[in-house]
Formats: C-alpha cells, structure tokens, sequence
C-alpha cells in the first residue's frame, strides 16, 4: 500500500520544486491593510513561507518572528529580510507552529495565511495553545484558511478545515471581530471555499 506523504513532505517537495503558489514580493490585500490600521509591535507569522507578510511588516516598524516548518522556506525568508534591510526586526525559525517553546509572549499580533487549515486534530490543540500563550488579551489575529465542508475529506489538494471546527478550536478565548468568505483557486485547481478571519483575544 502507497503511504501518503505527510504535510511536511508535501510542502518541502513543493519548496524543493519551486511549485511555491503563495511566492510573491507582496503580502495579500488584508495583511496591508491591516497594517494601516495597526500600531506597530510584536508580531508573529505562522507558518510563514517566504517570509512575505513579516518582512512587509517589519518595513513598517514592527518586530516580527516568522516560523515555517520547512527549512528551505526559512533560509529564502531570512535572505529576502537581509536584501530588504530587515534582517533585525524581521527573524525567522524553523519550528512547528504547534510547538514554539523558543518564543515568548506577549504579541501583540498573529497571523496565520494558510498554515494551520492542513493540521491534523491534535497539531491543532498544541496550536491553540501556543497562541493562547503568546497572545495576551486585546491582540489581534487574523488567519486565512481554505474551508471544507464536515464530511468532505480534503485528502487531496490543499487541505481545509470545516469552519465550525476552526470557530470550536478557537472560540471562547478569541472575539471573531470580522469575517470575509470567498474562493480562492490554487494552480489548475477547481477554487475552494475560503475565509479571511479577524479575531481578537478575548
Ligand atoms: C500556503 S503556505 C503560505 C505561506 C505564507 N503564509 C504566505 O502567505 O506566503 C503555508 C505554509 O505553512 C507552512 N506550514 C504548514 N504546516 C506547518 C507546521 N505544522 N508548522 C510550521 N509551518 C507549517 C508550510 O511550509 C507553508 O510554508
């Protein structure tokens, strides 16, 4: 029986091929108009690629710390931050979003542009919990996710999470302030349910 390759393979063979759909110099539209509307502080980037979004960040005076789980996404991030001038206030480590015990809190700011959509159950709860401790109430957070139905299996393609899974996993400890729904199409793909998610620690 073929095994599955698990995310981390898919995504460092998607690194490893140059097949990087999310590369561009610029971070999506709410990630800039977010930063309008923000005083800059701390920030964090789960699951953070090229590094886009921090960089541009930390360009408009923010302290950033971008994670990705693939290293070569990591070394592309910090040699993009140097060649913008940001390497000091924009760092990257290659960790787990589930497990960031090298980070300390508070944040004032996460974002998540489609990282933790892919996870597994029990990624997700070491994933709530590190946001939970990293972020101090008031902060906000803002995520992207491809969104599936409950019963759609999601086995192929970019993975989603079932938006009741996504608002159980988070609500309580987090005020969803705004939501924007859509479609969002990867490569040749038919497009897929999206969300845009604007949160706040309660
Ligand atoms: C769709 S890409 C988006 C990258 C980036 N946020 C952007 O918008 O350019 C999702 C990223 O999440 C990373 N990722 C997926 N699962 C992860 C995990 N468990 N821990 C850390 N990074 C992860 C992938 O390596 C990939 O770089």
């Amino acid at each position: 029986m073929k095994e599955e390759p698990s995310a981390y393979d898919r995504f460092r063979e998607r690194y490893d091929e140059g097949r990087v759909p999310w590369d561009d110099p610029l971070p999506p539209p709410e990630i800039m108009a977010l930063a309008d509307t923000l005083t800059p502080g701390r920030g964090l980037d789960l699951g953070c690629g090229y590094g886009r979004a921090a960089i541009y960040l930390a360009q408009r005076g923010w302290s950033m710390d971008g994670v990705d789980f693939v290293p070569q996404a990591i070394a592309v991030a910090r040699q993009r931050a140097r060649a913008a001038g940001v390497a000091g206030r924009a760092r990257f480590h290659i960790a787990s979003a589930a497990a960031l015990p090298f980070l300390a809190p508070p944040y004032e700011l996460a974002l998540d542009i489609g990282c933790m959509h892919s996870f597994s159950e029990e990624l997700l709860l070491g994933y709530r919990a590190e946001v939970l401790r990293l972020l101090p109430p008031g902060a906000s957070y803002v995520l992207f996710a491809h969104l599936r139905g409950d019963d759609e299996a999601g086995d192929d393609g970019p993975r989603g999470i079932p938006e009741a899974t996504l608002l159980n996993l988070l609500g309580g400890d987090f005020i969803l302030e705004r939501v924007e729904r859509g479609t969002t199409r990867v490569e040749d793909k038919p497009p897929w349910n999206s969300g845009w998610f604007w949160f706040r620690r309660a």
